[in-house]
């Protein structure tokens, strides 16, 4: 097999903030043969590797001086099937909403709350997305992934990935070096939709709904709260949500008696999003660069300016809520 990637190639449509940034090389393998030579020619002439799904969270402050590698392996595999479940291994490619739709499709329940989520389903795990009372932990058996090392294929086990709010093993001990090749679902035929977010259990009230009415509510209250990438720039939230103590949310809440929480097991979870909202953030833009108006963790980037300019604008909103309440917030996106 040739390998040619491209050299000096732009990466603004390659990622879900679209700053302007080049890489050195950029290549696109669609199957594991050409990600396997991917990592060779990077480990050949000793670049650094960046292997992205769709690049939705991903932020470019400056030219990428290696080899990005866009992963679009794909193919959706039936393992097992029982009378209950079905095992599902799908490549890291495939586009996570349209897997979504999939699965509705063939009645396998689980991710419905997970609709419309930029991104591809190698980069589900990656961050544990989430949304609507679900994250999709709970529907992955094991995930599969190269390593630079070790070109041949590995498993993990779920219980292995170090999931957390927003968080896995890919973000700390395999951050940088393991690619994702496939994630392995476990998915029910049986739906048992979950109604746990206050909005969803609002709009079913005394009724059950189907899984695709679920699914058609998810997408109507995100749509209505969170702009496409593709339309108007943006990473989805910005910032994680902090846990405080309850010693502090009580502080807080001294202070501004409206303040947001929700009890978790590890202490009170605060809407970043009601903080920034707060403290005056959906007045101020720095060259165009603003929070979103129906959503104020998410930052929105609508000229397309420099990467520069967007963290600037975050660090400015981080600094100023730390000044106000001692909180630091955690940026989401990968930056580069
Ligand atoms: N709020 C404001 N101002 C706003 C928006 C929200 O004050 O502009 C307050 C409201 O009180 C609202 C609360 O914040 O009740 C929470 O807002 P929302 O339900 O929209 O959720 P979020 O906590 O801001 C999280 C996820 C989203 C996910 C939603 C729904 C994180 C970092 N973000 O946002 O995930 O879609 O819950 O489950 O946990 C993402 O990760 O990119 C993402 C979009």
């Amino acid at each position: 097999m040739t390998f040619a990637p491209q050299p000096d190639a732009p990466l603004q449509g390659h990622s879900g903030m679209a700053t302007p940034a080049k890489a050195a090389w950029l290549h696109t393998a669609s199957s594991l043969a050409e990600l396997q030579a991917a990592q060779e020619f990077a480990a050949q002439r000793e670049l650094d590797l960046l292997v992205l799904g769709e690049g939705s969270n991903t932020v470019f402050t400056q030219d990428f001086s290696g080899l990005v590698v866009l992963n679009q392996l794909r193919g959706i595999r039936m393992v097992e099937e029982t009378a209950d479940s079905v095992l599902l291994d799908v490549a890291a490619g495939e586009n996570w909403h349209q897997f979504v739709i999939y699965c509705l499709e063939q009645g396998w329940f689980g991710l419905e709350n997970l609709a419309l989520i930029p991104g591809s389903v190698g980069a589900a795990p990656m961050q544990n997305i989430g949304a609507y009372g679900v994250e999709v932990k709970d529907s992955i058996q094991s995930v599969t992934y190269v390593t630079h090392e070790q070109p041949k294929e590995q498993m993990l086990n779920a219980q292995d990935c170090e999931f957390e709010y927003r968080d896995s093993v890919f973000k700390h001990r395999l951050a940088g070096s393991a690619t994702i090749t496939s994630v392995r679902f476990k998915l029910s035929k049986y739906a048992q939709v979950n109604l746990s977010y206050a909005p969803l259990s609002d709009r079913f009230k005394n009724s059950s709904p189907t899984a695709r009415e679920v699914f058609d509510a998810v997408c109507q209250i995100r749509s209505a709260k969170l702009p496409l990438p593709a339309e108007l720039p943006n990473c989805g939230s910005f910032f994680k949500n902090p846990v405080v103590s309850e010693v502090k949310f009580k502080e807080l809440q001294e202070e501004c008696p409206e303040i947001v929480g929700f009890e978790t097991a590890d202490g009170i979870k605060l809407a970043a999003a009601w903080l920034i909202e707060r403290r005056g953030w959906k007045e101020k833009s720095l060259q165009g660069v603003r929070v979103h108006k129906e959503q104020a963790l998410v930052i929105t980037n609508p000229n397309r300016s420099a990467g520069e300019i967007v963290m600037k604008y975050a660090h400015q909103i981080r600094q100023d809520i730390l000044d106000w309440s001692g909180i630091e917030l955690e940026v989401e996106p990968r930056i580069y």
